[in-house]
Parts: C-alpha cells; sequence; structure tokens
C-alpha cells in the first residue's frame, strides 16, 4: 500500500510494483492486465492513463499506459521511479521497421534508441550521449524470444519526435546508420533510467515496414502482440 501521489498518478492506497510493463495506450493496459494478470487492481485514473497492478505466475506486476511521445513517457517514468521506487521498466509497443530484413510481426528490442528529441540537452553532457537499455533485461528478453522460436532483431532504434515527418529523406539517414525501427518514446525513458541507476527496455511488434509500405491492420497486431507481451511479462 502507497499513500504517495504525484500530480500524474494517484494510487489511493494501491501498490505498484518494482517491475512495470509501460504500453503507450491506456487501453492497452487495461487489455494486458485483464487478460494476463491475476487479481489485477487499477492503480491510476488520472488523466484516464489507467494502470494495474496484478500477479503474473505469482509474482507482482504493474502495468500502465504512457500516452505517445518523450514528454509523455518522461513524465510518468519519472514519477514511477522517483515517487513510487519501480526499478524496472519495460516498454511494450510498436514499432515502424526501417530495414527490408526487419519484417511486419517481427519482434525488435531494444538496444539503444537514437533520438531527434532535445530531452537529452537537459542532463548537459558535453557531448553525444547514447541512451541504452538495461542489457541484464535485454539478455533476458532475447533468450525468452529465442526459446519461442519468435524473430526477434536486437539493436538501435530512432524515438522520434515526428510521425508526420515534412522531409521523407530523414529516416533513410537513420537506416543507413543501421538503425532498425521507428517508435517515439525509448530515449526518453532510457534517460531517465540512467540517470536514476534502475533498469529499463524497449520491446516491440513491427506494425509497418517503411521501404515497402506494407502495413498491419488493427486485428492482426492484437495477434502479433501476444509474443511481445508474454516477453516481457516474464521480466524483472
Ligand atoms: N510506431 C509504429 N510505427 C511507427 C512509425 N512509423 N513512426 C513512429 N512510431 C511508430
Amino acid at each position: 500500500m502507497t499513500d504517495l501521489s504525484t500530480p500524474h498518478i494517484d494510487p489511493q492506497g494501491e501498490t505498484i510494483a518494482e517491475t512495470i510493463l509501460l504500453p503507450g495506450d491506456p487501453l492497452r493496459a487495461k487489455f494486458i492486465a485483464e487478460t494476463y494478470l491475476d487479481n489485477p487492481r487499477c492503480f491510476n485514473r488520472v488523466r484516464n492513463m489507467l494502470g494495474y497492478t496484478g500477479t503474473y505466475r505469482g509474482r507482482e506486476i504493474s502495468v500502465m499506459g504512457t500516452g505517445m511521445g518523450i514528454p509523455s513517457i518522461s513524465l510518468y517514468s519519472h514519477e514511477l521511479i522517483h515517487t513510487f521506487g519501480v526499478r524496472n521498466l519495460i516498454r511494450v509497443g510498436s514499432c515502424g521497421s526501417m530495414q527490408e530484413h526487419v519484417d511486419l510481426y517481427d519482434v525488435v528490442i531494444a538496444q539503444g534508441a537514437s533520438t531527434d528529441s532535445n530531452y537529452l540537452s537537459q542532463f548537459g553532457i558535453p557531448g553525444t550521449w547514447a541512451p541504452l537499455s538495461s542489457y541484464r533485461l535485454l539478455e533476458h528478453a532475447k533468450h525468452l524470444a529465442d526459446e519461442r522460436g519468435a524473430t526477434a532483431h536486437v539493436g538501435n532504434i530512432l524515438s522520434s519526435d515526428i510521425f508526420y515527418n515534412a522531409d521523407d529523406q530523414t529516416l533513410g539517414k537513420w537506416a543507413r546508420m543501421g538503425v532498425l525501427a521507428v517508435e517515439m518514446e525509448s530515449a526518453g525513458l532510457f534517460a531517465n533510467a540512467a540517470a536514476a541507476g534502475v533498469d529499463a527496455l524497449g520491446i516491440f511488434t513491427v506494425s509497418d515496414h517503411i521501404p515497402s509500405g506494407r502495413r498491419t491492420t488493427p486485428a492482426e497486431r492484437e495477434t502479433a502482440f501476444t509474443t511481445m507481451i508474454e516477453i516481457a511479462l516474464e521480466l524483472g
């Protein structure tokens, strides 16, 4: 039980676990909690950013929406880490593949998150700091993906502030540097985790294949997400 609250999270006495899954969409957090967790209890309704705590295979775990973009995930992860003592933060979401060989429905596990955001400037680093995920969580996630026979790519992703890009050449430049896929949050999460000395990871399902323009339907995405979620639930 906790009587703590923040401007964006008000658990009203409910607990938040040390390990949390972080989908962008709060309704996906509800779906994950109701589908996978035993005895799920809602710990946040502020701004409808739903969060739940329950147990998975006997272990307490939480799941909460983050909203879209680095500003949104950064404020929620900051409050989860600094007020509620969360120590393992695992983003689960969709990404757009930037590489021919990273196909629709494949899993991408972020080793690092490059970014076009200015978020990292607050740390005052005199150079280019690389936001990395936790190697402990990364290694475990890759092992679980291999055990399941899932196609899982490990590498650099791009956390972009821009979904509708005015310049269609930009993504190609990241792709030429070997960046696997684009999403919009992980660099902020990894930076907050590193600054606080806690662990973070990003696991994604490819929802669109940018080189070919192919994309999944919302219904197809639902099934593809299962592998990613089941891997994430084992981590901590
Ligand atoms: N998430 C899924 N697909 C994406 C894309 N193309 N750009 C940014 N975020 C995404």
